[in-house]
Order: C-alpha cells, then sequence, then structure tokens
C-alpha cells in the first residue's frame, strides 16, 4: 500500500531502501502507462500543476536537465533554469546561499547540478535562513553523486531482469572511470538494496573505485573484485556498465594524466563474448567506449535509460509532493484503485 512518503530532499543514494525503490519503480511504470492515452496524459498534468521548479545546473548536463525538465512539464509544473552562473548575481558577488534562498521564495522545488559535491546539503542548508523549506533535488554533485541516474539505472535494471529473478543475484561489471564517475558511485549503494549482487570494478589502476565504496561494500557484506582486464569478466556480467573517461576534472584540478582507456572500451569483437541474456547500460554522454554499431544489439538498453529516467524522475518528484497516492489509487473518474490503467 502506499504510504506517507519518507524522504522530501533527495541528496544521496542511501535515501533509499529496498520498499522505497520499488514503489519508485511501480509508480513510473503507472505514470508510463498512463501517458499513453489522452485523458491519462491530462490527468497527470493535473497532479502538480500548482507547483513550481527551478533547475539550477552549474554543470553542463543534456539528458538529466531534459528529463527532468519533461518530467516536471507531465505532471502539470512549470519550470524555469538557469544553466549558466555568468548570468546571476553570483557575478555581482552574491553567495550561493543566498541565490537558493531566493530561489526557495519563487519556486517550490529546487534542482540542483554542481561542481561541489557539498552543494545539494549546502542548499538545504541554506533554507533555513531566510528561505522557505522546499525540496532540493541533487541532479549531480561533485565526483560523488548522482542518485536520481542510480534510481533510473535499477528501474532500467529491473525491467530488463522482469520474470529473471529481477536484480537479485546478479554479476554487475562497472567499466571505466570508476575514480569520479558519480553515477557509478550512486548505483553501487543502491545494488546493497539487493540480495545477492557481485560486482565487478574494471578500471585501470588510477582510475579505480574509491576506498570509501570499497568499505561500503564490505559492511554491507556485498562481494566485489577490482579488474584491469575487461576480457576476463565480461562473459560472465549480467550486466556491463560502461563509462566515458571524465578528464573534465583533470583541467579543474590542474592535473594531466594521459590515460588510455582503449583496453576498456567495448568493440564488437568483444561483445561476441556477452552473455546472451546480459544487459549493457550507459549513463552517457559515450565517447569511444561503446560504438554506435552496437546500438542496435539486443542487449545494449543505453537508450532505454534515457527514456526510463524521465518517468522515474516525474515517480520520485510526484512522491517528494506526496501526490503519489493519487496516481496509485486512481482519482476518481479514472477508475478507482490503479485507475489509470
Ligand atoms: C553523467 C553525469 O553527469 O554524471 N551523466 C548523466 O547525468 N547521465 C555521466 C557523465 O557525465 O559521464
Amino acid at each position: 500500500m502506499p504510504g506517507e512518503r519518507e524522504i522530501f530532499h533527495c541528496l544521496q543514494a542511501r535515501q533509499f531502501n529496498r520498499p522505497l525503490l520499488e514503489e519508485l519503480c511501480r509508480l513510473a511504470d503507472v505514470l508510463r502507462d498512463a501517458a499513453q492515452s489522452k485523458a491519462g496524459m491530462e490527468f497527470l498534468a493535473t497532479v502538480l500543476n500548482d507547483k513550481r521548479a527551478i533547475l539550477y545546473f552549474a554543470q553542463p548536463s543534456t539528458r538529466t536537465f531534459l528529463s527532468f525538465t519533461s518530467a516536471c512539464q507531465i505532471l502539470g509544473m512549470s519550470c524555469a533554469d538557469i544553466r549558466d552562473l555568468r548570468n546571476t548575481s553570483r557575478e555581482k558577488g552574491e553567495s550561493e546561499e543566498d541565490t537558493v534562498t531566493t530561489f526557495s521564495l519563487l519556486f517550490d522545488l529546487i534542482i540542483v547540478r554542481h561542481f561541489d559535491p557539498h552543494f545539494p546539503a549546502r542548499a538545504v542548508q541554506s533554507l533555513k535562513g531566510g528561505g522557505r523549506p522546499v525540496p532540493v533535488i541533487n541532479a549531480g554533485s561533485g565526483k560523488e553523486e548522482h542518485p536520481t541516474q542510480a534510481l533510473t539505472d535499477i528501474y532500467t535494471m529491473k525491467k530488463i531482469f522482469q520474470g529473471r529473478g529481477g536484480i537479485d543475484g546478479k554479476k554487475v561489471a562497472f567499466v571505466g572511470d570508476l575514480l569520479r564517475g558519480r553515477t557509478v558511485r550512486s548505483l553501487t549503494v543502491l545494488l546493497t538494496r539487493f540480495s545477492g549482487v557481485k560486482i565487478f570494478f574494471v578500471a585501470p589502476r588510477e582510475l579505480q573505485v574509491g576506498t570509501d565504496i570499497r568499505e561500503m561494500l564490505q559492511e554491507e557484506g556485498v562481494p566485489f573484485e577490482l579488474e584491469d582486464n575487461l576480457e576476463k569478466v565480461i562473459s560472465e556480467a549480467d550486466v556491463i556498465y560502461m563509462t566515458r573517461l571524465q578528464d573534465e576534472w583533470d583541467a579543474l584540478e590542474g592535473v594531466t594524466r594521459s590515460i588510455d582507456l582503449g583496453s576498456f572500451a567495448l568493440t564488437v569483437e568483444r561483445l561476441k563474448f556477452l552473455k546472451p541474456g546480459a544487459a549493457l547500460l550507459h549513463p552517457l554522454p559515450r565517447r569511444g567506449e561503446i560504438p554506435p554499431e552496437i546500438d542496435k544489439d539486443p542487449r545494449a538498453f543505453y537508450w532505454q535509460q534515457v527514456e526510463n529516467g524521465m518517468w522515474i524522475r516525474a515517480a520520485l518528484i510526484a512522491y517528494i509532493f506526496n501526490r503519489h497516492t493519487d496516481i496509485l489509487e486512481g482519482r476518481p473518474g479514472f477508475g478507482g484503485k490503479g485507475g489509470l490503467l
């Protein structure tokens, strides 16, 4: 039974327990099904038409920005955005805390992407001053967290393995820049909510996943292996989660690295070793790690991830505003319980 919401701000993946993940995925399915008909779309557009959102994106984004915008629009919310900090009063010396306070006075939801890993928490803190207590959603913070991409990935994996035991018991291989890939970190946290999962971290030594994540897995009792040879795990994995080189951090930190991730890329040749029922995921954007000719392989699910991201974000937003029961139980005129279907 849907109940009261358990989260208000969405800052970190660790806020999500298994029942909440299940509920959000179910909600995303109901939203997606409702959107199949005009009447359903019209209903969805009433769910949050009394709320407005601001998207404050201090880092580049295509999919996350657009899927949040679309998710808000589907639920009837209007959105504004700031994507270039040079157009804000920060240029005049305003603190970002004051900027966020301003957002809270004009909008009902603040969605943030920032290079500072602590920015979402700072935003919540700044609302305790002159602001209103509106929810804050982390759309990617520093190298640390990207909880809504992790929700997207879990939703996608649940759909792929529906009828095949779900995510429980699956072997997941993360490949690429695991040191700075925030989606990998957040998804690893969510994978600990499932039983019998095994994780392979496949990366060159300099880009291996952080020790904090390894310690977290040890504490949770989730088995994992560090690997530097993709070919060794490709035939064993149920999920291959590819990532790009996050070299924008080198420039920001004044570091010069010359890392070639070529041996951590998929090729049509290497794909021959992938299990027939396996799934290929990528948070995107990609570079050379998955050549476009692989897109038509039935095991490639990264384009589905893009669309799934919109529905799970819509589910999260409805949930945060405690409107999920309206959707899950249906409204009068929409056929009662589950009436949207
Ligand atoms: C990721 C991100 O921003 O962390 N993109 C996304 O939101 N899907 C991954 C990346 O930039 O490589």
